[in-house]
């Protein structure tokens, strides 16, 4: 599989529509790093887009999506980062052909999923899904090993995820029929796919924790079956209260050749987080593991690329964002899939 490389593609005017916490401290920052050009905001709340316009520059701040309309152009590119419940209700409003970047997850379910993905065909949009961890500069340094053959064939993806995260910060959770792999796991899912394509079948157990009964399952595994001879697994505890000296996160792919370990730090002691590391080993070169050191990280870095995305196929660079909602509703489908074989069930071991 060839990964494409970012290309700068930064001219087109951005129009955001939701001033929460995830545009403050990853959208905002990142665009302003990569110097796209964010012409307007709208927030059903006016103090938060008055704030945020004044924080970042940010020359119109729009009272209602009427007027926002009223003011762009054909070439706007709306990044829409509202509640997902609100996000149906907006697409509905947005102009046919335009260009538009969803807040991930794509809907609450599948079903949602396949109604924003049938909407989006019927306007005619160019839509990406906000799946950014694909473009985290970490994972970009892995992706040129494997397009440089330099890891071989990959037989193995494993991530891993043992961490105190606080869910009580994140209200919504709280009457979620649906929480870690949705909220969270969603994001390494999507990962596997984009390395590795769809896999045939989803094994998985998703868990509640008995300190926190009033949540949805908090604690995920789940096997992504690429057949016989490719191992992709996801191990997340997020509820491990133990103090920092075992949290961990990681992301390990083996191939053939070499080999490749990112410990992330964001989740780790959240929200302060750590420094990530990036280790490889390429048995071709000097076959011992080395350290590389990589600018940037998941947050926010990660959000440039998948707003750029949208934009190269605005702009006809490319023929639509390779984080497309054609592409990212087999994520959905393998999150539908995981709460399904959770709720299956496995193998019961025959009784003697
Ligand atoms: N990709 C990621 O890693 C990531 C991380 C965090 C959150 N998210 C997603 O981003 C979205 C927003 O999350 P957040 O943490 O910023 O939430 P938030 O509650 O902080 O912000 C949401 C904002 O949307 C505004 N809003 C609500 N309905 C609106 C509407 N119809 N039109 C305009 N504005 C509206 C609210 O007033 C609020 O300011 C959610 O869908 C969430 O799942 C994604």
């Amino acid at each position: 599989m060839t990964f494409k490389k970012q290309i700068s593609s930064k001219g087109l005017p951005i129009f955001i529509i939701g001033a929460g916490g995830i545009v403050n401290t990853a959208h905002l920052p990142a665009y302003k790093m990569a110097g796209f050009n964010v012409q307007g905001i709208f927030d059903i709340d006016d103090n938060k887009a008055n704030a945020t316009a004044d924080k970042f520059s940010i020359p119109h701040v729009f009272g209602n999506m009427q007027e926002m309309l009223a003011h762009t152009q054909p070439d706007a590119v709306f990044d829409i980062a509202v509640p997902g419940a609100q996000t149906i209700p907006v697409i509905e409003q947005l102009p046919a052909h335009c260009s538009v970047l969803l807040q991930k997850p794509m809907g609450e379910n599948f079903d949602e999923a396949k109604r924003i993905l049938k909407l989006v065909r019927q306007k005619k949009m160019n839509a990406g899904i906000n799946f950014q961890l694909r473009y985290a500069p970490y994972i970009l340094a892995a992706k040129e090993l494997i397009d440089q053959n330099k890891i071989g064939e990959l037989n193995d993806i494993e991530i891993n995820v043992n961490v105190y995260t606080p869910w009580h910060l994140w209200d919504f959770l709280f009457t979620s029929p649906r929480l870690e792999i949705l909220y969270h796991s969603i994001h390494y899912i999507d990962l596997i796919r984009n390395l590795s394509g769809n896999p045939a079948s989803i094994y998985a157990k998703t868990t509640k924790h008995p300190a926190m009964p009033q949540l949805a399952s908090v604690r995920s595994n789940i096997i992504m079956d690429y057949g016989e001879m490719m191992r992709a697994n996801i191990l997340t505890n997020h509820c491990h209260i133990y103090g920092l000296p075992k949290q961990q996160s990681y992301i390990k792919m083996e191939g053939s050749k070499g080999a490749v370990k990112i410990n992330f730090g964001a989740l780790i002691d959240y929200p302060r987080g750590a420094a990530d590391s990036f280790e490889y080993i390429l048995m071709e070169e000097c076959a011992q593991w080395q350290e590389k050191k990589i600018e940037g990280s998941w947050f926010p870095e990660a959000f440039i690329g998948s707003m750029e995305q949208v934009m190269l196929a605005a702009e006809g660079i490319i023929d639509r964002p390779d984080n497309s909602v054609e592409d990212c509703i087999h994520t959905m489908a393998c999150v539908e899939a995981a709460y399904r074989s959770s709720e299956q069930g496995g193998i019961k071991p025959e009784v003697l």
